[in-house]
């Protein structure tokens, strides 16, 4: 096992899960569970893995240093696949320093026994002295739990994040330059898209913090993915135009369908939208019967949308079950918190009443997406009308979507 040098006494010492394809609900290529080991007169240990990948973490430590060394931990955040390493290691050097947010303590004593661990609370601003390498801490609530918190190595210039930043992808590559800024933005853009987009305006509240602060930034090294140290602008603006809901004219098609009549609405509209010349996405969901797309594959492609359609027949007076979960995905991810508004609509077959397309725009409207046309329902087969209909809808809504 050996640890990756970002700066002379900073170390990654990570686990790389190679094998990880579902997270929940989200799909990803495997991932990393970054941690760091910093050395000064004094050694400290940022952050960890999940359970099991102990002995991957201190090989890679062993490779640096001796475990015996290292005096003192920071939880940057609680969720188990960066503390599950921690009762391990506090087993392994009982009485070790573990300096978190309160929110973190009281939500480590909720998932493990932490009586006589040694923790100490910190708030945004209070510093470490490791000598020769000072962190300082920075509270982030809600980015993405309320126990979150940045920490920042001056001397190096080095922000550790934790998950803020990160992408889930299993990789030989630590840093950006090496597995490809596009690459590394592509992974970036699905991470913000499947688990940021709710935090949109804390995202722009906090980077707005850091960069009062004055600080150089270097390097961003979050507890998942690829380290940015040749691109840390590009991460923090893209971060910046996510949040404030910068998008392509692109419109997202996404629908499931029974016997083919919603499929061929979806695409009559996507002949529209490719009419006026604007991008269009066709995402059949993935529901077993076909390879289709994944919900949060269909959401990274929104994020960057200008509008998102959303296509299901009526099953038994309700929206099909499948797009029934993604509606309520998408609902989750409240995409109306970014700063500018997305647009969209509903279509979908009936074969009696109808009302799938009803339900799917209120979904939309919950989610904070503007609804610019009545739910346009066709009985079992769209006829030439119907499809000429839905042709035309694809060019209103990328006509729309131009004027904005
Ligand atoms: Fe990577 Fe919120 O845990």
């Amino acid at each position: 096992m050996m640890a990756t040098e970002l700066a002379p006494g900073v170390h990654w010492v990570g686990a790389i899960d190679w094998n990880l394809r579902e997270y929940h609900g989200y799909t990803l290529p495997g991932t990393t569970y970054n941690a760091y080991l910093v050395r000064g007169e004094k050694t400290a240990l940022i952050d960890g893995a999940y359970a099991g990948f102990e002995g991957e973490v201190l090989g890679r430590i062993e490779s640096v240093c001796d475990p015996g060394e290292i005096d003192c931990i920071v939880v940057n955040h609680i969720e188990k696949d960066h503390s599950g390493t921690l009762p391990a290691f506090v087993q392994r050097m009982p009485d070790i320093p573990i300096y978190c947010t309160e929110r973190a303590r009281a939500g480590l004593a909720r998932h493990y026994d932490t009586a006589g661990w040694n923790i100490r609370v910190v708030k945004t601003g209070e510093t470490l002295d490791l000598g020769g390498k000072t962190l300082t801490f920075l509270e982030a609530p809600m980015l993405h739990w309320p126990d979150s918190m940045f920490t920042y190595l001056a001397e190096d210039a080095i922000l550790f994040p934790n998950d803020a930043f990160g992408q889930h992808v299993a990789s030989a590559a630590r840093f950006d330059d090496q597995l490809g800024k596009d690459a590394a933005m592509v992974h970036a853009q699905k991470f913000f898209a499947n688990l940021i987009v709710p935090l949109a305006p804390k995202v722009l509240k906090k980077l707005d913090e850091v960069g009062g602060l004055g600080i150089d930034i270097k390097m961003i090294a979050p507890s998942h993915g690829i380290i940015w140290r040749s691109h840390a602008g590009d991460i923090l603006n893209a971060y910046v135009d996510w949040s404030r809901g910068v998008a392509k004219d692109k419109v997202t098609i996404v629908y499931d369908t029974m016997h083919g009549s919603t499929t061929m609405m979806a695409k009559a509209i996507a002949e529209g939208v490719m009419a006026e010349g604007a991008d269009v996405r066709v995402c059949l969901l993935r529901d077993g019967r076909y390879e289709g797309t994944h919900r949060s594959d269909v959401v990274t492609e929104i994020l960057d949308s200008k509008a998102v359609l959303v296509g299901s027949p009526t099953l038994q007076d309700e929206v099909l079950p499948t797009v029934a979960g993604f509606l309520s995905y998408l609902r989750g991810l409240r995409p109306g918190r970014l700063t500018a508004r997305k647009i969209g609509c509903a279509f979908g077959s009936h074969g009696g009443m109808g009302g799938a397309a009803t339900q799917a725009e209120e979904a939309l409207k919950a989610a904070g997406i503007e609804v610019i046309d009545g739910g346009f329902q066709v009985n079992y087969r769209p006829d030439g009308d119907e499809l000429a209909r839905a042709y035309e809808l694809g060019r209103k809504v990328a006509q729309e979507i131009r004027a904005r």
